[in-house]
């Protein structure tokens, strides 16, 4: 069963104590024992660049159907009072702007949005919120993107986090519902790019030298071509069919695109031409395609025909095959010492786990399922046929990562041994005048460093950045309708 630990009305908000500050307890409402958790993390989690930078503006923001918080809330009589702005000026000074900083800091539980008083008590009660807040309801949902960020920053976000190892690359987002691509800059964890002008956009990938960027287009049946630096496409390739996910080869020349369509084959896109030079017919319909990580293979996944085609791409033949009882969704790729092709993990439909294929016994050699606990997710969201998407092996090849519609939450696998090291949940959706659901991850990508990883949240317009050193959820960052495929660019 769930357990939603829903945030109540008389919550003590224990802030921890500091050399500087001695402990503070807020009481919201009528009192309740509280509950000091002793390990809470240290309030150096609130960062004050991020407070002044994202923070601060919502509380002075004219939201549409709502007066602004400051409206009320710089009357010194309230708990949550902000400084009064000087005379014309529309922003806080740097000195009031610390001040503010020092009275939401005690408003908030680190790490924990929903025990904070700031988010719980102007949210609406059906969305996990307090009773009643003399400023109404000021977030709808869990999802309103103000409050996302408000989470965020409780959640320990840092202008700047990610670190500086990481701003040679960016993430790509396709907003699958939302006819847009999210670039989301991991240095600052906010969407740097928007690009515009593809329908259905499925798959993403990029040119080597990173001046381009390649979108599988159902809608049209074409790669969209995309100028990287300016965001615009600059063409559109006409495919053989329907096309689902893409790939690109390691030496940049080819684009490879899985065509769903019957009766299935995987479309070969020349990059220096730019068109359609191929079609290699398996006769399949194809979902994923990837390129094994020494570049010697093609491997496209079925979910009609249950099958993985392993494709030489010296010759374009097909190599060989593995039938499975259920359809191939996502795969992720290990090697050996010597670069060459270990293992494929697939991903099958009706599975929460994944299954091994051995690369050079041509079958599948193990079958590994998911934990029963946590679990209870995906049935109203009917996503049950399939329990798991979304896998990746991390840059550095120490563990695989493994999401769960079922379990809300994203599994770390070493790839040593195949041992469960743990999982991170993922956020909560919580629709208004539904019962809250999980946020259906969707796909997983790195950064370079292979310090944190991002997946997204298909149910819940999201993103979620995780630590992969300790599998802490660090950030949820607002992109775009149901946001599927992602993908690192590593800059040179
Ligand atoms: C129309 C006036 C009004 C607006 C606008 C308003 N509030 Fe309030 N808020 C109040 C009043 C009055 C209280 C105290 C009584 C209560 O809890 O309802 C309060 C209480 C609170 C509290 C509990 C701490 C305290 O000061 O008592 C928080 C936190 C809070 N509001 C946050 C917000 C946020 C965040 C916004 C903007 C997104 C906001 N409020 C907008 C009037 C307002």
């Amino acid at each position: 069963m769930l357990n939603f630990r829903r945030a109540r009305l008389g919550v003590f908000l224990i802030v921890a104590a500091t050399s500087l500050r001695p402990a503070i307890n807020v009481l919201a409402g009528p009192s309740t024992p509280s509950q000091a958790t002793a390990s809470a993390p240290s309030k150096d989690v609130f960062d004050f660049n991020f407070f002044q930078s994202k923070v601060q503006p919502i509380f002075l923001k004219e939201r549409p159907g709502h007066a602004r918080c400051y409206a009320c809330h710089s009357d010194p009589n309230r708990v949550f009072h902000l400084e009064r702005l000087p005379e014309g000026a529309t922003k806080w000074t740097e000195e009031q702007s610390r001040r503010n900083f020092e009275t939401v800091t005690r408003l908030v539980a680190p790490g924990d949005p929903r025990s904070s008083l700031l988010l719980i008590h102007p949210l609406a009660p059906e969305a996990g919120g307090d009773a009643f807040h003399s400023g109404g309801r000021q977030f709808e949902s869990q999802n309103d993107p103000d409050w996302l960020t408000l989470a965020e920053w409780v959640r320990g976000a840092r202008t700047g986090s990610g670190g500086n190892s990481n701003s040679g690359s960016l993430i790509y987002v396709t907003n699958s519902a939302g006819a847009t691509v999210d670039v989301v800059d991991p240095a600052t964890n906010s969407v740097v790019q928007v690009i515009r002008g593809i329908e259905l956009p499925h798959g993403i990938n990029f040119s080597p030298d990173g001046s381009r960027v390649y979108v599988s287009d159902e809608s049209e049946s074409v790669v969209d071509v995309i100028n990287r630096e300016r965001g615009e496409i600059v063409k559109k390739i006409p495919l053989s069919g329907r096309p689902n996910n893409l790939t690109i080869t390691k030496d940049g020349r080819r684009v490879l695109v899985g065509i769903r369509t019957l009766p299935g084959a995987v479309d070969v896109i020349d990059t220096s031409s730019l068109t359609l030079a191929k079609t290699i017919s398996i006769n399949r319909s194809i979902h994923n395609i990837y390129v094994t990580p020494d570049g010697k293979y093609a491997v496209a996944g079925s979910i009609e025909s249950k099958s993985v085609t392993v494709i030489d791409l010296q010759t374009d033949q097909v190599a060989w095959e593995v039938k499975f009882d259920n359809g191939v969704r996502p795969m992720a790729f290990d090697t050996n010492p010597d670069g060459s092709t270990k293992r494929i993990f697939v991903q099958l439909s009706n599975l929460n786990g994944f299954a091994v294929v051995d690369f050079a016994k041509h079958a599948e050699v193990a079958r590994v399922k998911f934990p029963a606990q946590p679990g209870g997710y995906g049935a109203a969201e009917v996503r049950l046929n399939t329990p798991s998407h979304g896998i990746g092996v991390a840059p550095n090849g120490k563990s695989l990562w493994v999401g769960s519609t079922v379990a809300n939450a994203v599994f770390e696998y070493s790839l040593l041994d195949l041992k469960l090291m743990g999982y991170c949940s993922l956020p909560h959706v919580y629709p208004p005048n539904h019962a809250p659901t999980g946020s259906v991850p969707e796909w997983i990508t790195f950064t370079p460093d292979s310090r944190f990883l991002y997946v997204s949240n298909s149910g819940a317009r999201s993103v979620s950045l995780i630590d992969a050193t300790n599998r802490k959820l660090l950030n949820v960052i607002p992109v775009g309708e149901v946001p599927k495929r992602i993908n690192t660019l590593v800059l040179h």
